[in-house]
């Protein structure tokens, strides 16, 4: 098996790290705003994510310090467009874990029959941020509209 690039798989580690404790941030923050007579799902789906992404986070900064690297205390893009609006907060959200799960496909392009553990990891958080991603589109339909919002991107 060739070698993994160490440099190279922690630069891609750390933007994911940096993106998932975004998603903790972004996902807590709009769970404040939810108001109207879905707030109770929406406020526990909006939790749930942002549990998700703490977990994700720290299973990347795992990786980060098991190749000997030094995990960064930076945090990705966030904006704050001060909308209470759901389907905007969707759309967001749906954005920034289509970047999420270009940076995992980045990091399977670096360790892909190279590193089991690592190619077996980066697969996984594909599948999930995937399925996560079709969610939020489905989410976003109007009830009895099958076709996906934005079809194939996820
Ligand atoms: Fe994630």
């Amino acid at each position: 098996m060739t070698e993994i690039e160490n440099d190279k798989v922690v630069g891609v580690l750390n933007r994911i790290l940096e993106a998932e404790l975004a998603g903790v941030v972004r996902y807590t923050h709009y769970s404040f705003l939810v108001f109207g007579f879905g707030r109770i799902p929406i406020v526990s789906w909006l939790r749930e994510q942002a549990n998700e992404s703490l977990l994700h986070a720290q299973q990347a900064g795992e990786w980060i310090t098991a190749l000997g690297a030094y995990p960064s205390l930076g945090i990705g893009k966030l904006l704050d467009t001060h909308t209470f609006d759901i389907a905007t907060i969707l759309r967001e959200s749906l954005e920034a874990e289509r970047l999420a799960l270009e940076l995992y496909r980045e990091l399977l392009g670096l360790v892909e029959g190279r590193s089991v553990a690592l190619e077996e990891y980066a697969r996984q958080l594909i599948q999930l941020e995937e399925m996560h991603a079709a969610d939020v589109d489905k989410m976003l339909r109007k009830p009895g509209q099958v076709a996906a919002t934005s079809p194939g991107q996820g």
